[in-house]
């Protein structure tokens, strides 16, 4: 009997229509949502894998970044508006689906940028389907817990910092970017985890979450031996897009 039901009965409309043909393995049961690594079906290119990430339902988790998500979003509809405020039950399961759909959107807006994300497959629901970083043998690793000496963080922090740059010249900031949501494969680094995201033309706080983001980059580099200055890199970034720079 296969060891992963509840994944298998989550990802069942894909399961159905032929994107996937197996659940392998379990890789992460984050704050947010299990990830799983899975056997594409004939729709996405049989045997190739697939990461399914399936998100908590809203009575299992606290919604913290509520606030900050509903900042600078427009929400369609006055009744939704409403339950929106008030934090009902509808509200809080339409906030549960606008945010697992705005990954969706965000991951399909950096990819056709160029920015280096794994490619969204498909959604449904509360699921969603993207391209699985790693092989048969391994995935990728988190960034936070790769060590390396001085000069190859660097060339890393160069390649975050251009992507960093990237994100925000398409007014898009990452919200959550630390080595926990980056994720290294074949040397390149990859952003994920971006339901957060956050558009800086019509966020209040958004200069101050792209210095946190830079900070949190500047931590690891610095761990490994480079020193560098968050604050004047953020500080310029964020001047350049201002201006229309970027
Ligand atoms: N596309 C992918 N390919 C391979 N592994 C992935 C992929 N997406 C996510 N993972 C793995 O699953 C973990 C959790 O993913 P993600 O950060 O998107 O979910 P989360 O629930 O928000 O987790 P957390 O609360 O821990 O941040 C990642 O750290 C990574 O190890
Ligand atoms: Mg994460």
């Amino acid at each position: 009997m296969s060891q992963h039901l509840d994944a298998e009965w989550a990802l069942a409309p894909f399961l159905e229509n032929g994107l996937l043909t197996k659940v392998l393995s379990r890789q992460s049961s984050g704050k947010e949502a299990t990830v799983y690594c899975c056997e594409a079906g004939p729709a996405l290119g049989a045997g190739r894998l697939v990461a399914a990430k399936i998100y908590r339902s809203p009575e299992r988790r606290a919604f913290k970044q509520h606030v900050d998500y509903a900042s600078g979003r427009y929400v369609r509809g006055r009744t939704a508006r409403k339950a929106l405020k008030t934090r009902n039950e509808f509200g809080r399961q339409m906030l549960f689906e606008k945010w697992v759909a705005f990954e969706y959107q965000a991951l399909g807006r950096l990819h056709r940028a160029g920015i280096p994300v794994p490619e969204p497959l498909a959604f449904s629901g509360c699921n969603m389907l993207m391209e699985f970083l790693g092989d048969d043998w391994t995935s990728a690793p988190q960034l936070r817990s790769v060590k390396m000496p001085a000069q190859g963080a660097q060339a890393i922090l160069n390649e975050v910092l251009e992507w960093v740059e990237g994100m925000l010249s398409i007014n898009l900031i990452h919200g959550d970017l630390s080595g926990y949501n980056i994720l290294l494969w074949q040397q390149q680094p990859y952003f994920i985890d971006v339901p957060q995201a956050l558009d800086p033309r019509v966020h209040p706080g958004a200069r101050d979450v792209l210095l946190r983001d830079l900070n949190r980059i500047c931590e690891w580099a610095g761990a490994c031996g480079v020193s560098v200055d968050a604050c004047a890199i953020g500080t310029d970034l964020w001047e350049r897009w201002w201006q229309g720079e970027l």
